[in-house]
């Protein structure tokens, strides 16, 4: 039986709810896929960083960030000055890579991966900077160091969408796509037709984790465009960059705009396409006013869809429900059981 030395740089609503699914999950990994994981390195921005080659006590590292301790305590080695010298202390087996994205350039989390990888560690994220800003790159490296670089995590969670097209649609072209692909537009949107303020329903969406660090991302259209980027880069072999989407947010919107589509029994909705042309891509992300009729307009609070057509195959949906952490959190586990067996 195996098992794998996990570095976690990142430990917020993602890494601590990746925590707990391993904690969850360790016997039936153990049974079921022959498994074993031990984690070796915990970094964070603010809160202190853990290396111990001995294995790291996952239970204390929660209850120590709950209260507010730094994790430098449960550190047996000096304290790593960044991302790069951590990943270089930690001889771990697999990265993941979990810290706020940037959407302009996709760093620190680039070299990050970039490290763990040269490294022969595989890396696996739910950041959507380096996929959009190094797809290719970080894909070829490892390749090179006979790893594998996974991000199912990116686009809708723990729904498979990349791994869908990877694993169980081969020779199928992707031809366009059209989805309500941000959580928290679609919760602020929901709550603003139950009659919340924008800023209460902004608000909420924090305190429940699954607003970005800077919620002006989700609002402004960011985070909706540079989910686009990834599934346009990897998925319709096109790079394409988040300032490239045709954008605009749902900061326009006002309670009066939610009111009076309600009563025509209409809703706005945050609407994210893309579509080969004759060129090149047309992509978009802007809200929509949906009439009953479109697929999309039973999306909502936190679900997500997305509705794809290929050259083959007639409209194909996937439709999540009630996603949070704990999912993204899955599809990081997913990739690493998908990485190594
Ligand atoms: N939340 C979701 O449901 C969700 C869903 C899909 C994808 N994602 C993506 O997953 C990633 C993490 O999201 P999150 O919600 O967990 O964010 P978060 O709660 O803000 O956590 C970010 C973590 O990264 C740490 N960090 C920041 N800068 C760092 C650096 N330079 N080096 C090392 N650690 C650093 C932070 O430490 P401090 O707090 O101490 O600064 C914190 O532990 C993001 O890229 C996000 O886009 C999130």
């Amino acid at each position: 039986m195996d098992t794998y030395r996990f570095a976690l740089l990142g430990f917020g609503n993602v890494g601590q709810a990746f925590a707990r699914l391993l904690l969850a999950k360790r016997d039936e990994l153990q049974t079921q896929h022959d498994l074993r994981w031990q984690v070796v390195g915990i970094m964070t921005g603010h809160h202190g960083a853990a290396v111990n080659p001995d294995g790291i006590d996952l239970e204390s590292a929660l209850a120590m960030i709950d209260a507010g301790d730094s994790l430098d305590l449960l550190s047996t080695e000096p304290t790593p000055q960044n991302g790069v010298e951590f990943i270089l202390s930690c001889n771990a087996d697999v990265l993941f890579e979990n810290t706020p994205v940037s959407y302009h350039d996709g760093q620190p989390a680039i070299e990050h991966i970039s490290a763990a990888l040269s490294t022969g560690m595989h890396a696996i994220t739910a950041n959507k900077g380096p996929v959009v800003h190094a797809y290719r790159e970080l894909t070829r490296l490892a390749q090179a160091h006979g790893r594998k670089f996974l991000f199912e995590s990116t686009v809708m969670d723990g729904a498979p969408v990349f791994s869908l097209w990877r694993e169980t649609l081969p020779a199928a072209e992707l031809q366009s796509f059209r989805g309500v692909l941000n959580s928290t537009t679609n919760l602020i949107l929901t709550l603003m037709e139950q009659g919340k303020t924008f800023e209460e329903a902004v608000a909420y969406t924090q305190s429940i984790g699954i607003a970005e660090t800077d919620p002006t991302g989700d609002i402004e259209g960011w985070d909706a465009a540079i989910k686009v980027s990834a599934l346009v880069t990897v998925l319709m072999d096109v790079n394409l960059k988040p300032s490239d989407v045709e954008r605009k947010g749902i900061e326009s919107l006002h309670s009066e705009d939610i009111r009076s589509a309600s009563a025509e029994g209409k809703r706005w909705k945050l609407i994210c396409q893309a579509e080969r042309t004759n060129t090149g891509i047309s992509t978009s992300v802007r809200p929509e006013l949906l009439d009953p009729s479109d697929p999309l307009y039973s999306v909502m609070g936190t679900s997500s869809a997305v509705t794809f057509h290929s050259d083959i195959l007639g409209p194909l949906t996937i439709t999540e429900s009630d996603p949070g952490p704990h999912t993204t959190a899955y599809g990081l586990l997913a990739d690493f059981i998908n990485a190594v067996l």
